[in-house]
């Protein structure tokens, strides 16, 4: 769960310093407890590296001021130990030759420092990656050379890796991946290698995306693959052109990513939604595997949950045999032949989705999956591919992706039910209109929330996901507890804590309203101060209401912003930085 940069030129510069500084900062969402760059010169192979964000890291350590020709960046979030100066990347070997950066977990690494203990090797960091350079060094020493070496310690590794390695001597960057993402960015004097393409596109459009298994480098105008066989793979035909804007990579003005990232909701929504019209064929034919499945089998990991839940609810109101599923809990299912899996994840990398899928594959089950990141590992993995089209998502905290779930399985499920799609076409305005008109409510909820140290979030049908997305929201961005029940289930139990002042949203989505009035009254009756979000009907006495009127069927769609944006005004209001929820990270990709 970190982010890496590797950049190579033909003339060595402190440019080239600010040009990994630059791809650091967007690559930090990845990732951010410590930060490292490795420079590499004639003569020299320096590292600088500490504990902090990479602003800080930047200036502790004077990074702009490192010259040379190749440049390793690595923005870390800890797996195996602690966040320390000496734990952050790049780490090196003995001789200090050799700089590896890691994005991945490496499941032997305590054998293999033991053996390379035994060899003499001193190791400098608790960290699972330390083995690399080790035994890089190891190889070298028994006479491979370089790209040899680097190739027989990937070999020796087991687990999870996006690797670069810079060695003392070689203009080359050395690479490899499995199971975590490496993408390759082709300037004109330059080549760029990082976890994503975000992080160098304003300098490069020109990318390959490096496949599980393959190995290789780069040099400043050249790329060598070989795939997991060994067998050189024919580059230029994996050349793809990015056709996506920087600026969707930068702020724009907004104070956070994630209020930027709320307010793109109205294009994810239509970029999503026009997206899957011009892959009709392939969402009819997963309808049509969906409509004679045995059973599906939803399963997803915390917001995606969320979408994966609301899509379970809308199929078993139809009569299928539908199971949503925690993505970390898969051991607990069987899969059979005739089973479908819908596999939910915007970063298509979350580990439990992966490896949930990997058992319902060998179980017989097919897989589809519905991913925001194209050619993702879990898109790779499954039978079918669904993608939304939200764009990079930089904000820690899913926004508009979960929207453009929202969006993707209420399609879906119109076209394995046959209904019109015509509903669908004003979406995007529609939620432009109410972010708009509902701003200054969610901000006054927001900021009155951000004095209480509980809340609940209540709903029923499929106001349900929404109450829990909007739970988990608060939770991991304003750090206040947050619960979501089924408001009828708030009787058996968490009503117990209902005081004066006790703060409950009720989701009113338009259905079972009645009920839902009487759960109001139930709080209200206990001292609670109550806010509903309604779409369409009213509930009666709600201390605080906003009422949308619109199309029905879209109701959950347009209640996800609201939620959002009540979420990010607590965190604003109680002084935290949104798009970095501590102890978070956008992708998490161990078990
Ligand atoms: C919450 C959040 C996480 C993710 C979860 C799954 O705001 O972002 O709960 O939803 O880690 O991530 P993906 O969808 O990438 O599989």
């Amino acid at each position: 769960m970190c982010g890496i940069i590797g950049i190579i030129s033909t003339r060595e510069s402190k440019r080239l310093a600010e040009l990994v500084v630059s791809c650091l900062n967007r690559l930090e969402y990845r990732g951010y407890d410590s930060v490292g760059v490795a420079s590499l010169s004639d003569t020299v192979l320096e590292v600088r590296k500490a504990k902090g964000t990479v602003e800080e890291v930047i200036k502790k350590k004077n990074i702009k001021e490192m010259s040379g020709y190749a440049f390793l960046g690595h923005t870390r979030w800890a797996t195996h130990g602690p966040p320390t100066d000496y734990n952050a990347h790049p780490h090196t070997d003995c001789g200090n030759s050799i700089a590896v950066i890691h994005n991945g977990t490496i499941r032997n690494f305590k054998e293999l420092k033991d053996e390379l203990q035994t060899l003499g090797h001193k190791f400098k960091s608790e960290t699972d990656t330390e083995v690399i350079p080790h035994l890089i060094e190891e190889y070298m020493k028994r006479g491979m050379e370089s790209f040899q070496a680097f190739k027989s310690a990937i070999r020796t590794i087991q687990g999870s890796y996006a690797v670069l390695a810079i060695i003392k001597g070689e203009r080359r960057i050395f690479f490899a991946k499995r199971d975590n993402p490496l993408v390759i960015g082709l300037g004109d004097d330059k080549t760029f290698i990082a976890s994503d393409i975000p992080s160098f596109l304003p300098y490069t459009r020109k990318v390959i995306v490096i496949a599980d298994g393959e190995i290789g480098y780069v040099t400043p105008n050249n790329v060598y693959i070989e795939d997991e066989n060994g067998n050189p793979v024919d580059v230029i035909s994996r050349i793809k052109i990015i056709d996506w804007d920087a600026s969707s990579a930068s702020k724009e003005g907004y104070p956070h990513f994630m209020l930027k990232e709320i307010h793109e909701n109205p294009i994810a929504i239509k970029d999503t939604i026009s997206g899957l019209l011009n892959d009709i064929d392939r969402v009819k034919e997963i309808a049509e595997e969906i409509r004679n499945a045995e059973r599906i089998i939803v399963t997803a990991a915390g917001t995606s949950y969320h979408a994966g839940l609301y899509f379970s609810l809308l199929l078993a109101r139809r009569g299928y045999t539908v199971m949503p599923l925690v993505a970390s809990e898969y051991h607990s299912v069987r899969a059979k032949k005739g089973d479908i899996v819908l596999a939910i994840s915007q970063s298509g990398e979350t580990l439990d989705v992966k490896m949930g899928i990997r058992k319902f594959k060998e179980e017989g089950a097919k897989i589809i999956a519905l991913t925001n990141v194209i050619e993702s590992d879990i898109a790779r993995e499954s039978d079918y591919k669904l993608y939304m089209r939200a764009g990079p998502e930089i904000g820690v905290a899913a926004t508009k992706t979960f929207t453009s779930e929202l969006v993707s399985l209420k399609f879906l499920h119109s076209v394995v039910e046959r209904e019109s799609l015509d509903y669908l076409e004003k979406a995007h305005e529609i939620v432009r209109n109410v972010i708009t008109e509902t701003e200054g409510f969610a901000k006054k909820i927001g900021e009155e929330l951000a004095n209480k140290n509980n809340i609940y979030y209540l709903g029923r049908g499929l106001g349900v996901p929404l109450a829990m997305e909007g739970a988990l929201k608060i939770k991991e961005i304003a750090y206040i507890h947050a619960e979501a029940y089924p408001a009828g289930e708030s009787k058996h139990g968490p009503i117990a804590l209902i005081e004066k002042g006790f703060p409950v949203i009720f989701i009113n989505t338009g259905e079972l309203v009645d009920e839902l009035e009487k759960n109001l009254q139930e709080m209200k009756a206990r001292g609670a101060t109550t806010y509903s979000i309604n779409v369409n009907e009213r509930l009666n006495f709600s201390d605080n209401e906003i009422v949308i009127k619109s199309d029905g069927r879209l109701a959950e769609i347009i209640i996800a912003p609201i939620v959002q944006l009540i979420a990010y005004y607590a965190a604003v209001r109680r002084g935290y930085d949104p798009d970095k929820p501590r102890n978070l990270a956008k992708t998490v990709t161990v078990e």
